[in-house]
């Protein structure tokens, strides 16, 4: 019998609804269950869902509780709190999501064991090692989206500026997902060129201007929420991708959150590095020779959120 494909989402706020829309719409998940303490709002999610369902092909959405969830391979949590203002940073929303993430886990450790978890809410990094903490899984099976999404960013502002496809800028934004996240222009390149200090694609190197675009892309959630209220739609491909990965057990080199332990000197935090995503979650971590500037970039991401990990009781 060929295996069901199914993924839950703890949360169905904006994030959790963008996953599941584009988990429906590629056709990633054959069974997606939508989890949330407001069962209804749920049910009515996964009723709009299946309205597509002509359009989309056989892909099942359904409202749920955590006791349908012993066959899920994947479970995505988005529950909590967002930023409520542009001024807020995703550190501060700390203490709110830490407490709810006590109950979902323990929850998700008795009925969904075996499933791989994919940490959502911010702060993204705190979250996933929380959640490694409170569980009893494996860390590897633990993975936070981290920077994929300001990755994604990078690239695609990289790509309007080279006038090239994205998926042709090879670029990381690695350490933690928010303020003191590190761009690796070190390793930067378009189709195998370095970016760094070279002509590409008929442009000169221009340090000033790449450096805004990195800002722009570490500050693009600001921006976002300044004019929409939240970020969704990217999130959503983002957490599509990371369980597209797992569950084709691809093994591909994907940014995301994840324990380290002893990489470039760094110990006992959870932030993004490029890693390899399959159906064991991330068994292994690529290690690029970084210059120093971004390993004391990354050390100081490290030090950032550890201070913030002292500030909560797990
Ligand atoms: C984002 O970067 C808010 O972390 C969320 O869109």
């Amino acid at each position: 019998m060929i295996q069901k494909r199914s993924v839950a989402i703890i949360g169905t706020g904006n994030v959790g609804v963008a996953a599941a829309y584009a988990l429906f719409n590629q056709r990633i998940a054959s069974e997606i269950i939508l989890v949330d303490l407001n069962r209804e709002r749920a049910e009515g999610e996964a009723m709009d869902l299946m309205h597509g369902q002509l359009l989309v092909g056989n892909v099942k959405v359904r409202a749920g509780s955590y006791e349908d969830l012993k066959d899920t391979q994947v479970v995505v949590v988005t529950a909590g709190v967002g930023q409520k203002s542009p001024d807020e940073s995703r550190l501060e929303l700390l203490n709110r999501n830490a407490a709810v993430y006590n109950d979902i886990i323990s929850k998700l450790d008795e009925y969904a064991p075996n499933a791989i978890l994919i940490i959502a809410t911010n702060p993204v990094d705190i979250l996933t090692y929380v959640s490694q903490k409170l569980s009893a899984r494996e860390p590897q099976r633990i993975i936070g989206t981290g920077t994929l999404l300001d990755t994604a960013r990078f690239r695609a502002l990289l790509g309007r500026y080279y006038d090239v496809d994205p998926r042709s800028v090879h670029a990381y934004i690695l350490g933690e997902h928010g303020d003191s996240e590190v761009p690796i222009w070190s390793q930067a390149n378009i189709g195998g060129q370095p970016i760094q200090h070279n002509t590409v694609l008929g442009k000169p190197y221009n340090k000033e201007a790449l450096d805004k675009l990195f800002e722009e892309s570490k500050n693009a959630a600001y921006e976002i929420i300044k004019r929409k209220g939240f970020t969704n739609s990217a999130i959503g491909v983002v957490i599509a991708r990371i369980v597209e990965g797992i569950l084709e057990d691809e093994k591909s080199v994907i940014p995301v959150s994840a324990y380290w332990d002893g990489a470039y000197g760094i110990n006992d935090v959870c932030m993004s590095l490029q890693s390899v995503v399959g159906i064991e979650g991330v068994k292994h971590r690529v290690l690029p020779d970084l210059d120093q500037e971004e390993i004391q970039g990354l050390r100081q991401s490290a030090e950032i959120l550890q201070s913030s990990l002292k500030k909560i009781d797990i």
